[in-house]
């Protein structure tokens, strides 16, 4: 066999060098999940920011980037979630990573990028902006707060609760249904909007529209929780199969926490 001709040895080794280096990328991309921006404005434009629930571990959040805030500003997820996160902004270039992730997003006017994550974790993950935007940029931050679905038949945590009313017969509804896992009864953030002085609260929905509290409304949430979900929760909290007698319970007891 003749020997290679020096030209035959670089196209070789260019090519071997070339394959390598597609070998690398797709290895890499799937195994460290690198998320490659896309540009998709045709399909999802949007303005306004947005937590659509797809399934108690799937949801969809529009952020929209602002000087110098992220909407929506707080989220809370329970653990063990896939987020689909459509991120743009309505004015100037921010960027968007979520610390503790290698969730890497530019929030670009008239651009709508597009990354899913997984949160397995429980803990509150710190989104920041990363490119500057002016002089909030050190200031434009939110988070995202991934709560641990677990804790929420973990009886020490139920128990931790201040006793108020002891015995009341809605206190024990509440208490055997875990719905004091995620609302609090003393005004501590919880998954869900805190017990303590609820009647009567004004509270802002999802849909932007204000609320006062009342009865009606209260029976609604327990009977349908995704009905009018109060500005700043996600709509994870299950339909619970209630009799007639524990609903008034319940709201008689929620009367009582001032
Ligand atoms: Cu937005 Cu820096």
């Amino acid at each position: 066999m003749e020997p290679l001709s020096l030209e035959k040895k670089i196209l070789i080794t260019a090519a071997v060098l070339a394959l390598s280096f597609f070998a690398v990328f797709s290895i890499a991309i799937p195994l460290f999940g690198i998320g490659l921006p896309t540009c998709i404005t045709d399909i999802k434009p949007f303005q306004k920011s947005e937590v659509l629930f797809h399934s108690p571990t799937h949801y969809e959040v529009h952020y929209v980037a602002k000087m110098w805030a992220f909407e929506p500003a707080d989220l809370t997820i329970p653990a063990n979630s896939t987020v689909d996160i459509y991120l743009s902004s309505v004015d100037v270039v921010h960027g968007f990573h979520i610390a503790g992730t290698n969730v890497n997003l530019m929030a670009v006017p008239g651009v709508v990028n597009y990354r899913r994550v997984r949160f397995d974790k429980p803990g509150t993950y710190d989104v920041i902006c990363h490119e500057y935007c002016g002089s909030g940029h050190h200031h434009m931050t939110t988070s995202i707060r991934v709560t641990d679905p677990a804790l929420g038949t973990q009886p020490s945590r139920v128990a931790a609760q201040p006793p108020t009313q002891a015995g009341h017969p809605g206190q024990k509804v509440l208490q055997d249904r875990a719905c004091l896992a995620c609302h609090t009864l003393d005004g501590k953030p919880g998954t869900g909007p805190t017990f303590k002085g609820i009647l009567g609260r004004k509270e802002q929905l999802q849909s932007g529209k204000e609320i006062t509290v009342d009865e009606p409304y209260l029976r609604e949430s327990i009977r349908e929780p995704t009905a009018q979900v109060v500005k700043g929760f996600a709509p994870t909290m299950p339909k619970l199969p209630l009799t007639d007698d524990e609903v008034n319970q319940i709201v008689d007891y929620l009367k009582t926490i001032r």
